[in-house]
């Protein structure tokens, strides 16, 4: 391994990379995992990873985990589609969707997990826990059990859709709903891991978002070493989009590519402390007390990882769009129709901010546009009940006469 160790990013404090430490002790800071790029070299890397299927760990080398202890399901190595049906509908000349509803338990959370729970694994934890939205339990809850750790997942009550609620409580976690948002569950859970050493799972773990930055790594094999104009993704608690980001400043830094992608990210009006922070230039970001969306992965008010992922949208001259739930629920329709992936309200909320950033202008239609779709449309069943049209109910003596008036043949 190639890890050197987790630095403070706000204050430059290092700790050992075998530390339990989330934030720094000294300033309360973000850590981030260092490596010796030094003694990496791209031709062997590109060589090494030629050997070896498109998945997570294929990419080891740049990853702080022990390998031959891996806790996995088989996780990354998702579909690049290019979107023809839907870039000629909008216009633009590149467009594919990373869809990551093709990981083991539906969503991307899955890159970091396998990461994360073989570190709580190598650091002897004895269980895990989390605060979610529902992706991150119902991942958390599969790797827990897979390493055969006990898994502890608090969320709010009533606020995550129901197919992710189900896997957290089909592997076994033990699941407190609590009365309150997402940004209360977190908070109660890492006072209790600082109190009981049970290990944090969430995205403030530095550990778990060197796994989601394979997605980085990924396109760009995906696209044949090329690197696209734009990254289009969700954010939430913000830490994939400075994942991903990670990912692509590392494949500039060792030679492998020359650019980076610009990073933008999409947040739902009424959940979108981090996209206002960027459009009113804020220092700082200002938490929203009661986040709401139909998007409910990212109902989120106070982000924990905005200070790195305001550093991925500036350092990679990106920028941030706010859409409507509508809007939202009109293009997981789209996708779902003309290209055949059915994703997630949130996921869908990267395409939503792509309509709208091309018609502001700010993505112009001749860029290559990479839009991540970051969970499976099953996880969240309600919502197709709710928006889109009912199934045609009619008597089976009368199906004929039906069908050619609803097809419009008869
Ligand atoms: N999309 C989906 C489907 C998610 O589940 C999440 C986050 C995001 C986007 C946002 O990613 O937080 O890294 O900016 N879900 C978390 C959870 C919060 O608990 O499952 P982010």
């Amino acid at each position: 391994m190639f890890v050197e160790s987790l630095k403070c990013i706000e204050c430059g404090r290092e700790y050992a990379p075998n530390a339990i430490v989330y934030t720094c002790e000294a300033c309360g800071g973000l850590l981030d995992v260092t490596y010796d790029y030094s003694r990496l070299e791209a031709s062997q890397l590109l060589e090494i990873w030629s050997r070896r299927p498109l998945s997570v760990w294929k990419y080891q080398e740049l990853l702080p985990a022990d390998s031959s202890r891996k806790v996995s399901l088989g996780e990354g190595g998702t579909g690049l589609h290019r979107c023809s049906r839907l870039a000629s509908k909008l216009g633009v000349k590149e467009l594919y969707v990373k869809n990551e509803g093709e990981n083991p338990t539906g969503s991307f959370k899955d890159r970091g997990m396998t990461i994360g729970v073989t570190k709580a694994v190598e650091l002897g934890a004895k269980a895990t826990a989390c605060a979610s939205t529902g992706n991150t339990s119902a991942s958390l809850a599969a790797y827990s059990a897979k390493a055969g750790l006990p898994c502890l997942v608090i969320v709010p009550s009533g606020k995550i859709a129901r197919g992710k609620l189900v896997q957290a409580v089909a592997h076994g976690a033990k699941v407190l709903a609590i009365k309150g948002s997402f940004d209360d569950a977190l908070r109660e859970v890492r006072k209790l891991c600082e109190k009981r050493g049970l290990y944090l799972l969430n995205s403030v773990n530095p550990f778990r978002l060197e796994g989601q930055k394979t997605l980085a790594y990924e396109v760009c094999e995906q696209l044949g070493r090329r690197v696209p104009d734009r990254i289009v993704l969700p954010v939430g608690n913000a830490g994939n989009i400075s994942a991903i980001w990670k990912g692509f400043k590392e494949l500039r830094e060792l030679g492998i590519t020359r650019e980076t992608p610009k990073m933008m990210g999409v947040q739902a009006e009424g959940a979108a402390p981090f996209a206002h922070m960027i459009l009113q230039n804020l220092d700082k970001l200002t938490p929203l007390d009661k986040p709401e969306t139909v998007a409910s992965a990212i109902r989120i008010g106070a982000p924990v990882n905005w200070s790195k992922a305001k550093a991925a949208v500036v350092e990679s001259k990106g920028g941030v769009t706010v859409v409507s739930d509508e809007e939202i629920v009109d293009a997981q329709r789209e996708l779902a129709r003309l290209e055949g992936l059915f994703v997630e309200p949130a996921s869908a909320a990267s395409i939503a901010g792509l309509v709208k950033m091309l018609e502001q202008g700010v993505i112009s239609r001749d860029e290559t546009i990479v839009c991540v779709a970051t969970g499976h449309g099953l996880k969240d069943p309600d919502i197709v009940v709710r928006f889109y049209e009912e199934p045609f109910e009619v008597e089976s003596s009368r199906v004929e006469e039906v069908v050619g008036r609803v097809l419009g043949c008869g």
